[in-house]
């Protein structure tokens, strides 16, 4: 419905700026913010309007989101395996701030907010996970977006605003950020192996994860602003086949780059989870979801889009809150 204006949280963010881009597409009215903490500035699409305000500030959020009627909640510091060491950093901006985001809307009267959550929150469930099993999430992130979740449908319910949960698989696609040695294991192997240098794997390297192209996971998202069968809703995003081992990824990635893979191995991080896997059945029956690109396809898209954006050293920007001996040795001792 062109009229429609859509708020994003995280716009220069990865997921955010797709959304965003989708909309305006849509003929949507597209505003957003971010502060910067990830993504890249320049993934903030020219027709939509840009606020530097960080989720957590209240008093500058809050105006933001009058006159708005959707609401995309994609600001997170989507750092999964770092919360084990900056739990402090991670949940105050998963928590605490989707606490603000939700708070904000239902007072400027938005009509319908959707969180982007994540399957870490069903940690230890057994695979595939379904949106019906009980979240059992290993760690700060998965723990502060089931917290997230909650708070939206008690505050939302309360109050009487539409909501609805996404819960995206790994996501890769351009605009990912890749010096950021924290996350994003695929834009991680891409930017080292381009620069000739060999990945890290940690454990035995045979975790299993999906990875869905960004545009497969925004279609349906752009669907749940509009169709009313999402509304009150979790809802897995992401394909059910193509489940590999983080070897087998790192050993795809040096076959599509012709690069002699002999990765160094170090200890596994703590609280990663070992197989993780979404059911996408009830998107497919809700969404019409529909997945296009295989995933060599979408490695080979990521490939260009960095190679042509050029490789970046890696920036430790982030402080290790706990740093005890057990954190890995690619974090505490900056080795990407
Ligand atoms: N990318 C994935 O694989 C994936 C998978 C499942 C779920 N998700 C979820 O999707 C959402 C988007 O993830 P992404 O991959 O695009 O990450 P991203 O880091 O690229 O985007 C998140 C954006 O939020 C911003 N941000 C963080 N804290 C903020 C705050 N307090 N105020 C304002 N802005 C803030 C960051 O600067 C960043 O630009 C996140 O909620 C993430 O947890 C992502």
């Amino acid at each position: 419905m062109s009229g429609t204006r859509v708020f994003v949280t995280g716009i220069a963010g990865f997921l955010g700026s797709h959304i965003a881009d989708r909309c305006l597409a849509q003929g949507y009215g597209v505003s957003g913010c971010d502060n910067l903490i990830g993504g890249y500035l320049d993934n903030v699409p020219a027709h939509a309007v840009f606020h530097r305000v960080d989720c957590n500030d209240f008093k500058a959020l809050s105006p933001l989101l009058k006159d708005v009627d959707v609401v995309y909640h994609c600001a997170a510091t989507a750092y999964e395996g770092l919360s084990v060491f900056s739990p402090h950093l991670v949940t105050q901006n998963i928590v605490t701030a989707t606490s603000g985001v939700v708070s904000a809307a239902v007072s400027k009267g938005v009509k319908r907010f959707i969180l982007c959550s994540s399957m870490a929150r069903y940690g230890t469930n057994a695979v595939p996970f379904t949106e019906d099993m009980v979240p059992a999430p290993q760690d700060p992130y998965g723990i502060g977006k089931w917290s997230a979740e909650q708070l939206l449908a008690n505050i939302a319910e309360t109050h009487g605003m539409e909501w609805a949960v996404a819960v995206p698989h790994n996501i890769i696609g351009p605009r990912q950020r890749y010096d950021d040695p924290y996350r994003n294991v695929v834009s991680i192997f891409i930017n080292m192996m381009l620069q000739g240098r060999q990945p890290y794997i940690y454990g035995d390297g045979n975790q299993k994860r999906c990875f869905s192209f960004v545009s497969d996971v925004v279609d349906p998202l752009l669907r749940m602003a509009t169709d009313n069968c999402c509304v009150g809703e979790v809802i897995n995003i992401g394909p059910d086949d193509e489940f590999i081992t983080i070897n087998e990824l790192a050993a795809t990635i040096a076959r599509l780059l012709d690069f002699k893979l002999a990765p160094h191995r170090i200890a596994q991080r703590p609280r990663e989870v070992y197989f993780a896997n979404c059911s996408a059945s009830k998107a497919r029956r809700l969404l019409g979801y529909q997945p296009t690109i295989k995933l060599e396809e979408g490695l080979a898209v990521m490939i260009d889009w960095i190679s042509s954006r050029g490789v970046r050293p890696f920036s430790h920007h982030l402080e290790l809150e706990i740093d005890n001996g057990l954190a890995p040795k690619t974090w505490s001792e900056k080795l990407l």
